[in-house]
């Protein structure tokens, strides 16, 4: 028999390791061999929230798991050559899938619709599959059109629930505080600038009058801050001459929403970003998807915040974002559609 304070002890420890268990994430990458599927799955082994990492790549994912899981993190890791997409979604609670293709000078995203789409597709179907409530977060592009895809997928699989579809746009809200930091000499930390609408060009709209450091910027230089937001990715692929987009602040970025997506499903209240989901926002409008700030949660996605005061400028962007943001949307809708 036990004494009341061993058996109030082996209670509370019971407590702490059911708590804890609740907590086990896995997370897959899927692209894991890419360029940034290397330096993420690296962040990710980092992330204490992260409990297994599994890593699949058509190409090289068994050797960057065994580099990756030499680092003195608690995370287990292990890699998926090609033929075992399932055997690496297995128990799998949030998939991060930078897999595909990137530009090259002279390609816009849309260019790379016809590589990407399929990939995508099959990838969703295969998390359909093998871990049909998974959480996933798609930073293969383009965005604007891959969501869609991965909706539709997992629709047709009978799995879809909207509220764990996620694109990554995270790159535009990292690259709108950088730059705005650099025209006002403010730390980055003091211009988190909310970014919304799609990812590519016209359809990325960040809202700098929403900021007490972005409201002060106007004319030419409030013109040729919201370009560089707008075409920050042009800049990277110009510079690599043929040798990819951005990597390194991708899976930056992507470590960052991966992590707030996990403190959001441990409970973590308040946690609240810019990303790409089913939206009712403009529905009037046509559109199905809409970036804005979302408040994360236990489910995925918890609430969908409005847009919030526009200035005349921002009113304009947005004008312009939405058509070009619905064709993307569109397209995206009708290849999977006919697939
Ligand atoms: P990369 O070519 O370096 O890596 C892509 C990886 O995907 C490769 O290792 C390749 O083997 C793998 N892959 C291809 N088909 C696959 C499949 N069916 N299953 C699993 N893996 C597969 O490219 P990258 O620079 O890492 O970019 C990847 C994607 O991310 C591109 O589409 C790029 O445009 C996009 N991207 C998006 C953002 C964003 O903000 N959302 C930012 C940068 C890049
Ligand atoms: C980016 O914004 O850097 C990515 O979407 C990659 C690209 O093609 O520009």
């Amino acid at each position: 028999m036990l004494s009341r304070s061993a058996a109030r002890a082996l209670s509370s420890q019971s407590r702490q390791f059911s708590s804890s268990a609740a907590r086990q994430t896995k997370v897959a990458v899927l692209g894991a061999g890419g360029g940034i599927g290397q330096p993420l799955s690296l962040l990710l082994k980092q992330n204490k929230l992260v409990t297994s990492l599994s890593l699949y790549d058509i190409r090289g994912a068994p050797g960057v798991a065994a580099d990756v899981s030499h680092i003195d993190s608690q995370s287990e890791v292990k890699g998926y050559p090609a033929d075992q997409l399932d055997q690496a979604l297995e128990g799998v609670k949030v998939v991060v899938i930078p897999a595909g293709v990137p530009r090259k000078p002279g390609m816009t995203r849309d260019d790379l619709f016809n590589t990407n789409a399929s990939i995508v597709r099959d990838l969703a179907a295969a998390v359909a599959r093998s871990a049909p409530e998974a959480h996933l977060l798609i930073i293969s592009n383009p965005v604007n059109s891959t969501v869609p895809i991965v909706s539709e997928t997992l629709k047709k699989a009978g799995v879809y629930d909207p509220r764990r579809v996620f694109g990554v746009t995270t790159l535009d809200v990292v690259r709108a505080a950088r730059f705005l930091s650099e025209v006002t000499g403010a730390h980055p930390d003091e211009c988190k600038v909310t970014v919304v609408g799609g990812h590519s060009g016209s359809t990325i709209v960040p809202l700098l009058s929403q900021t007490a450091h972005g409201k002060a910027v106007k004319g030419e230089v409030y013109d040729k801050l919201v370009h560089r937001i707008q075409f920050g990715g042009d800049e990277v692929v110009k510079a690599k001459d043929g040798a990819g987009s951005a990597t390194l602040s991708m899976a930056y970025a992507g470590a960052k929403f991966t992590d707030a997506l996990l403190r959001g499903l441990s409970g973590e209240k308040g946690v609240v970003t810019p990303t790409f989901v089913k939206s009712d926002l403009f529905a009037k409008e046509g559109l199905e998807y809409f970036s804005s700030n979302v408040e994360l949660g236990p489910n995925g996605v918890e609430k969908i915040h409005p847009v919030g005061p526009l200035s005349a400028e921002e009113e304009k962007l947005l004008a312009a974002c939405l058509p070009d943001l619905k064709k993307n949307i569109e397209k995206g809708n009708a290849f999977a559609a006919q697939s």
